[in-house]
């Protein structure tokens, strides 16, 4: 039984209780319905109260049942609400905490709504790809109004209970205990006659047709490849349209037409992929944390002075240690002039400014930073430096402090090594800009102790970082995945391409930006001098030298106004440059590659299919817990649009068997050798399965 019973004189009070946030899941829906039943059978209860059972009165339809055919038994929400909104006695709804989806759904098919401050009301269907499928379109224009309903169906955002105060949403605040209020809301509205429905409210808007239409321009501009946010305008446009059982059937035509798309699968994939990714199979959910209430930064360079100002935006005191004064000094004007920028465009108050200048703080001595509970090094990434910093952190940190490292390719237990105590000591690998880029990967040694783990996945969700876990390996799962991706783009220049023609390809399947603008916005230098070293000791690894021969040109990128690309004093446009591209032809002619047409369907399939098998090898050897964590990676790391559900998932909408086909074809190709089908790929196409 998900939902309590109880009567409270003459009162039936059903309690959702589906933990954690009373999902309306096919159990929740069955028992509310028979909660309904059994209060319209007893003579005795005038009212019902619907509320909810610990922290939510409801988060909405359960996710987790969508794609199933739990989703569609009946009783549908469909059906709980027309039971609810046809009871011969007043409902009223008692909310708090969080309402949103099915759950603000629900409470509107109800005659009545009490809520007390804080709870956060939304539709936030939209951001799953899809649209409030049990009425939402239709009652909430009826009860807010059309502007301020479709502003809140079409952008998904959470309002709170008393911005909402005043509307006739709600026909109560509760201050206090918000049974007791609703018991007493109860009493007075126990023997009211006609029972007030939101679906007999007419909707008063003269001028809807002009304020239709621009709403359909403004979110078809802004909305991108996701096509729910125009069908959430097109629902609302019924309700004012048609009379209110069409204006249903309209929503719900176009509920199930979203729910079916790739897009909304993706969305609802990295849903879940966000928060699978903070769960660990060998790591109990309660396993007692270390508490972080200080950080040290050693290393006030590009990563440190970003990691630094992570902590001081979540209120933690942060202390940056550097060898030099000047440098030291640079590092933290830096971090100052970062926070004047968000100052001046007004995206940061004086009090917060200054707060957070105040929990920055510098120093030049080991032993002034010893009681920070974490301290996180972001030094050269020299195995030499790295070793100098954990041997002197190994002396002065308190026992229990945790000992972090940013480093992007160095290895981690060689780096526990340098210590006593490997079991405290964990990789932090942020991207760079490490204050804006969502992704934290958090890298797990041999010796990692779990409770480290746990306290630093815990930490990434206080700086509001997606956390992935990943095990030691070369470029761990990001920047291994990318290498393979980087090498093919690289052939692909070689084979017939222009860096132009390569960007583009992946640009118009959404990526943020294709490989070499990437390179000129990053500087090509970080991974010349990566190769110069990597490949010294790896010489059967094949690539491409054109990014070699581009650096010595002294075209390291939009830093030194030339890349792969040309580019103009203060623009940051990427101009083709014949210079480069004369050189890429140069290189071809110099190996005796005839160049030949590419299309940019091989392009993108190489590109993607590349991280795919990387993204496979990664996963069986247990380098990443799941796929859908590879997948994080890639949208909050490397710009994987959003829509598309990162490599992995992709790869599942493709069909794994096709993925492998391709693979086939491109494997008798030039340097046939990286097509290597993973063990894993193929076993999964074999078996009809898929990675997620
Ligand atoms: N269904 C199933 N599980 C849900 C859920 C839902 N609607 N909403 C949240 N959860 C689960 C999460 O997966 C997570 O599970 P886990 O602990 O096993 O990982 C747990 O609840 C807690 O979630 P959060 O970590 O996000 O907790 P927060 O306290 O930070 O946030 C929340 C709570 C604001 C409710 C947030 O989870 C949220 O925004 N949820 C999505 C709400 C939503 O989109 N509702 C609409 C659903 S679609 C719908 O209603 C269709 C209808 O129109 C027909
Ligand atoms: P950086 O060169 O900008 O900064 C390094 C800073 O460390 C310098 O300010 C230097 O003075 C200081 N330093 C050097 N030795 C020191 C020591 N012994 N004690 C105290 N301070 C010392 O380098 P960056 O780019 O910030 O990189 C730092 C680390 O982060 C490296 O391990 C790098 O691989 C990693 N990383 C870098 C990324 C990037 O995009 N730049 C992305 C992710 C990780």
């Amino acid at each position: 039984m998900s939902a309590e019973y109880q009567v409270n004189g003459n009162v039936a009070v059903i309690t959702m209780k589906n933990p954690p946030v009373n999902g309306l899941g096919h159990a929740t829906r069955s028992a509310i319905v028979e909660g309904m039943k059994q209060a319209l059978n007893d003579d005795a209860i005038k009212a019902i109260i619907i509320t909810g059972a610990g922290k939510a009165f409801s988060g909405g339809a359960d996710i987790k049942e969508f794609n199933s055919p739990k989703a569609f038994a009946e009783p549908s929400l469909h059906t709980v609400i027309n039971v609810i909104e046809n009871s011969s006695k007043p409902v009223i709804a008692a909310i708090h905490t969080v309402c949103m989806g099915g759950g603000l759904e629900l409470a509107l098919g109800c005659n009545y709504r009490v809520a007390t401050a804080g709870a956060l009301i939304a539709l936030p269907e939209v951001k799953l790809g899809i649209l409030p499928g049990a009425g939402g379109t239709q009652r909430l224009p009826r009860i807010l109004g059309l502007e301020m309903a479709l502003n809140m169906i079409v952008s998904g955002t959470p309002v709170t209970s008393e911005k909402l105060a005043k509307t006739a949403l709600f026909n109560e605040m509760i201050e206090g205990d918000l049974l007791q209020g609703a018991l007493a809301f109860a009493a007075k509205v126990a023997d009211v006659r006609p029972l007030p429905r939101v679906r007999d409210i007419k909707i008063n808007y003269p001028n809807y047709e002009a304020f239709l239409q621009f709403s359909r321009n403004t979110v078809r501009a802004m909305s991108g490849p996701f096509p729910a946010p125009l069908k959430c305008v097109e629902a609302v446009a019924a309700a004012v349209t048609k009379k209110f059982d069409d204006g249903i059937k309209v929503e719900r035509d176009l509920f199930l037409e979203l729910v079916q798309t790739t897009e909304s699968k993706a969305l609802r994939h990295a849903f879940f992929g966000e928060r699978a990714a903070s769960k660990i199979p060998d790591v109990p959910e309660d396993t007692p944390l270390r508490a972080i209430k200080s950080v040290a930064v050693i290393g006030a360079g590009t990563m440190g002075g970003g990691i630094a100002m992570n902590f001081a935006n979540a209120g933690i005191p942060v202390q940056i240690l550097e060898m030099k004064q000047e440098a030291l000094d640079k590092g933290l004007a830096t971090i100052r002039k970062n926070y004047e920028n968000t100052l001046k465009k007004g995206k940061l108050t004086q009090e917060k400014f200054d707060q957070r200048i105040a929990l920055i703080t510098g120093t030049m001595s080991y032993e002034e930073i010893g009681q920070a509970d974490i301290v996180i090094e972001a030094v050269f990434e020299e195995m030499g430096v790295k070793e100098q910093v954990f041997k002197k952190l190994d002396q002065v940190m308190k026992p229990g402090a945790i000992l972090a490292s940013n480093t992007s390719t160095l290895d981690v237990d060689v780096i526990a090594s340098f210590t006593k105590r490997p079991e405290d000591v964990i990789g932090t690998h942020f991207f760079s800009p490490a204050n804006v880029m969502k992704l934290l990967e958090i890298v797990r040694g041999k010796k990692t102790a779990k409770d480290v783990l746990a306290t630093t996945l815990a930490l990434s969700k206080k700086i509001k970082k997606t956390g992935v876990v990943s095990g030691v390996c070369d470029g761990f799962i990001g920047n291994r995945m990318i290498e393979q991706y980087s090498r093919q783009a690289g052939f692909l220049l070689e084979e017939g391409c222009t860096p132009e023609q390569v960007d583009k390809a992946v640009e118009k399947l959404g990526f943020a930006m294709g490989p070499f603008r990437m390179g000129d916005l990053a500087g090509n230098d970080i991974g010349w001098s990566i190769r110069k070293r990597r490949y010294i000791d790896k010489p059967e690894i094949t690539y491409s030298k054109t990014a070699d021969l581009l650096c010595e040109m002294g075209r390291y990128g939009q830093k030194t106004g030339a890349g792969w690309y040309d580019y103009k004093p203060g623009d940051r446009k990427a101009y083709p440059s014949q210079l480069v591209n004369d050189m890429i032809i140069q290189h071809s002619a110099d190996l005796g590659i005839e160049r030949r047409k590419i299309t940019d369907q091989e392009i993108a399939e190489r590109l993607i299919f590349s991280l795919v098998n990387e993204g496979a090898y990664i996963l069986e050897e247990g380098i990443a817990t799941r796929a859908s964590d590879i997948d994080m990676v890639y949208l909050t790391g490397y710009g994987f649009p959003l829509h598309r559900g990162g490599p992995m998932f992709y790869a599942d909408t493709v069909g794994l068997p096709n993925v492998i086909m391709a693979m086939e074809k491109y494997a008798k190709g030039r340097h046939g050798d990286a097509w290597k089908v993973a063990p894993l790929l193929a076993k999964l196409a074999a078996e009809g399965k898929s990675f997620n």
